[in-house]
């Protein structure tokens, strides 16, 4: 079933934070649904713009539709990642997102607010939730001195003024963290001391992680092994997602880490049955370790065993 994003992070705030996973294609989706329902958790599928035109968009949505179909126990959102305007109105016209985020984190502070209201008008009038960026993520090297580093990330006081003026559900914020699988160097990691300080200006509003892959080091080790050239890559510690949660965090964005779950699959099979060619061998083992993955990245964030609790708030409600 799908619900809003909102209605899931009501129910997750300071408890557990829920896995945003993107999608591209059929074996992700089912593994996806898969590793949800095996470890009973809610979850968020995103879309982003490159996934909307990577086959076509309509082929995401009927996807989509046919994976709650064939799974009627799932409980998720269907978000919009990284929309630009044109994609959030595409996207709030469709009918189909039940959530779409507006990234206008790279204007100055007055034009994201302009931006980011515009699209909190259109989608509220038909019943959709909108998360917004503020601050910019990722690329914040070693070597950067401090108060240049904390430029980039977000501004707690003012955090609390964007959200005020925009009305928006749910906010990105940047606390450190990047996309892709470089992310930290040396001793960097979550800047905890900036999330505690735009909770305490938010209290009880949903926050959200976005490159919150955790690059593990075993995955990176063996698609190197089996070929592949991923030098340096290192990502979030997935302990620390809990106390993300506790501080307000309800949304954690994983992509990159599906990614390497995919490559490593792929490169081992190819390499260990060079005589093989139908597609759908080591797809099936897609599927499978997909699923496994999924469940893991549950349990860290505190999802996993919530869907009883949560289909017993939708039917009382
Ligand atoms: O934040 C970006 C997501 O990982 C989606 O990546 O734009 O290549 O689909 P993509
Ligand atoms: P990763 O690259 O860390 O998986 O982040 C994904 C993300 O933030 C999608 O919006
Ligand atoms: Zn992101």
């Amino acid at each position: 079933m799908i619900v809003t994003t909102k209605k899931l992070f009501e129910m997750a705030y300071g408890k557990y934070a829920i896995g945003a996973y993107n999608i591209n294609n059929l074996e992700q989706t089912m593994g996806l649904f898969k590793g949800n329902l095996n470890s009973q958790a809610p979850f968020i599928i995103q879309i982003s713009k490159g996934a909307r035109v990577y086959t076509d968009k309509s082929m995401l949505e009927a996807l989509i539709r046919g994976a709650d179909e064939l799974f009627p126990d799932a409980i998720f959102a269907v978000h919009l990642d990284h929309g630009d305007v044109e994609t959030c109105f595409d996207s709030i016209e469709s009918g189909f997102y039940s959530s779409v985020m507006i990234d206008a984190s790279h204007e100055d502070f007055e034009t994201n607010i302009k931006i980011t209201k515009s699209i909190v008008d259109a989608a509220h009038a038909k019943g959709i939730v909108v998360e917004a960026e503020l601050g910019k993520l990722g690329g914040v090297e070693e070597h950067v001195a401090v108060a240049e580093a904390d430029a980039k990330l977000t501004d707690p006081d003012q955090a609390k003024e964007f959200v005020e003026r925009t009305g928006i559900d749910s906010l990105a914020c940047a606390i450190g963290t990047s996309h892709g699988a470089y992310k930290f160097a040396g001793s960097q990691g979550v800047r905890f001391d900036v999330l505690e300080e735009i909770q305490k200006r938010l209290p009880g509003f949903p926050l959200v992680m976005h490159g919150s892959s955790s690059v593990p080091q075993d995955e990176v080790a063996r698609i190197n092994a089996a070929g592949g050239m991923l030098k340096g890559a290192k990502g979030v510690d997935a302990d620390q997602f809990k106390r993300a949660a506790q501080l307000g965090v309800t949304k954690v964005n994983i992509d990159t880490d599906g990614r390497l779950v995919w490559t490593r699959v792929h490169r081992e099979y190819f390499r260990d049955h060079p005589e093989q060619f139908d597609f759908r061998k080591p797809g099936e083992v897609f599927m499978k370790e997909y699923a496994t993955f999924i469940e893991g990245k549950n349990v860290k964030l505190g999802s996993a065993g919530q869907l009883p609790f949560i289909w017993k708030e939708l039917k009382a409600s």
